[in-house]
């Protein structure tokens, strides 16, 4: 595939209206509070489950042991320079190592067990010794093997294996709610039994450094293959996704030139291409950002210039805390998964495109004919909005969530 080249491009766009979450935001137990404030999301959405009572409801499942049944969880480096994944368990089994270093075109196979939770980010230009790690981004208090979570801002991946009330969902997303750093894509390794989830419908990524865009080609990404055409965005360039960072969010701007040539802040400033991304509510803490306090509701709580760009450029992850119904992933539970850093494609728009189908899959653990055939049809695939599009939450979505939450409230309450 040749690289994208093309010119910038810029969107308006209403924010988006959030009318079904009724979700708080829970802050992770595992954050220091030392550090700038994490928020994950790790919402109360989180625990809500496809399966109502009327259709087949089941008891919650006692998971298997990592010793039973490991879960893949693999990364590989895809950048041009070594990179220091960091891993953080925050329940379950976690996985063999925390925190290692990893060079270009690195693979590093590990397993979980089926009821982890917990996250995977990249650590980059590190200094290390013997157990030690000190980076510029992702940074865990020195360590090499972390314990916690990484200093923002970094590009999360964020799995719950087996979420839902019964256990049997697994939950994922690629989160820029903390920032970004680098490119982030996620490989579904299916199991024995979940083999038939079609690949355009699980593996997100989210590519918002100028150079890693590909051009569009629907078969052309490791995603997927040429019977299952990838939704994803095609507003976005790689001059276009160089200046998406808000100015004063870039964790490293570039110096200000000594002749007072140029007005500063300026975007007519070149950027480096590797220029890491604070999320407006790490930046600040302010609870208008972080939807905390009087804040900490979706009606209230709208989205943030940040949270607007991030979307744009990558409309499959998290912008800010309340972005549940496009940007959280649910499929039945058993399959591992892949991280890729720096992955060659394009960001994804799966869920703005195959959410109803993906809904469909996770309540009843089966793929439909019907779900399968819509999955190869590049026709519907094209005719559906891309890129900022999605921040008007498409009615059918929409109708969807509003099912869920309806099911849920009658599960729980
Ligand atoms: C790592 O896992 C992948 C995918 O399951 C497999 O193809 C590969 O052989 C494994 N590599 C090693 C070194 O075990
Ligand atoms: C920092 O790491 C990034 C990503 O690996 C790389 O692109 C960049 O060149 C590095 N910067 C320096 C100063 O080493
Ligand atoms: C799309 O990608 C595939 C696989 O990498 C490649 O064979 C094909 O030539 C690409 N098509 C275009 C138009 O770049
Ligand atoms: C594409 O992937 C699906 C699911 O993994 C597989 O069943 C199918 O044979 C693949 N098709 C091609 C053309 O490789
Ligand atoms: C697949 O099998 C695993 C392990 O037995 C189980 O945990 C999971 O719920 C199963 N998934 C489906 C969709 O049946
Ligand atoms: C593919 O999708 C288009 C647009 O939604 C629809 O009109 C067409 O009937 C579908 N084709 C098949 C084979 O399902």
């Amino acid at each position: 595939m040749q690289p994208e080249s093309g010119h910038r491009s810029s969107h308006c766009f209403p924010p988006r209206r959030n009318e079904y979450v009724a979700a708080a935001l829970i802050l992770s137990t595992l954050v220091p509070t030392a550090t700038a404030t994490v928020y994950p999301s790790n919402h109360k959405l989180y625990k809500f489950d496809y399966h109502p009572k009327s259709q087949g409801y089941q008891e919650p499942i006692r998971p298997l042991s990592k010793r039973q049944n490991p879960i893949p969880l693999i990364v590989t480096n895809s950048c041009g320079d070594t990179i220091w994944p960091g891993l953080a368990t925050q329940s379950g089994e976690g996985p063999e190592s925390s925190g290692f270093e990893l060079g270009p075109g690195e693979t590093r196979n590990m397993t979980v067990g089926s009821s982890w939770a917990g996250r995977v980010w990249g650590r980059t230009n590190c200094t290390t010794g013997d157990d030690t790690a000190t980076c510029a981004t992702g940074d865990c208090f020195g360590r090499l093997e972390c314990e916690f979570s990484g200093q923002v801002p970094v590009t999360l991946a964020e799995f719950t294996l087996s979420g839902g009330v019964t256990g049997r969902q697994t939950f994922y997303d690629i989160s820029l709610v903390d920032g970004y750093n680098l490119p982030v894509g996620l490989v579904y390794h299916p199991a024995g039994n979940t083999t038939n989830i079609p690949p355009n419908f699980v593996n997100a990524a989210c590519i918002a450094t100028p150079g890693y865009l590909m051009a569009p080609n629907r078969t052309g990404t490791y995603y997927t293959n040429s019977s299952f055409p990838m939704p994803y965005d095609t507003s976005q360039t790689n001059g276009g996704i160089a200046d998406w960072c808000p100015w004063d969010l870039q964790a490293f701007p570039p110096s200000k030139p000594g002749d007072g040539i140029f007005p500063y802040p300026d975007d007519q400033i070149q950027r480096p291409v590797f220029d890491p991304c604070k999320s407006a509510c790490a930046s600040t803490n302010d609870p208008s950002a972080c939807c905390t306090g009087k804040y900490d509701d979706p009606n209230v709580c709208k989205r943030s210039n940040y949270a607007n760009a991030a979307k744009t450029i990558c409309p499959d992850a998290y912008s800010f805390a309340y972005d549940d119904q496009t940007s959280t992933f649910i499929i039945p539970s058993g399959g591992g998964w892949e991280v890729v850093f720096c992955p060659e494609g394009r960001s994804t728009d799966i869920l703005s495109t195959f959410g109803a189908q993906l809904q469909q899959i996770a309540s009843s653990g089966q793929v439909t004919d019907q779900v399968k055939d819509t999955a190869m049809n590049l026709t519907y695939i094209e005719s559906r909005p891309s890129g900022a599009a999605n921040l008007k939450m498409p009615n059918l979505l929409a109708g969807v969530v509003a099912a869920v939450v309806a099911v849920v409230a009658a599960i729980t309450l």
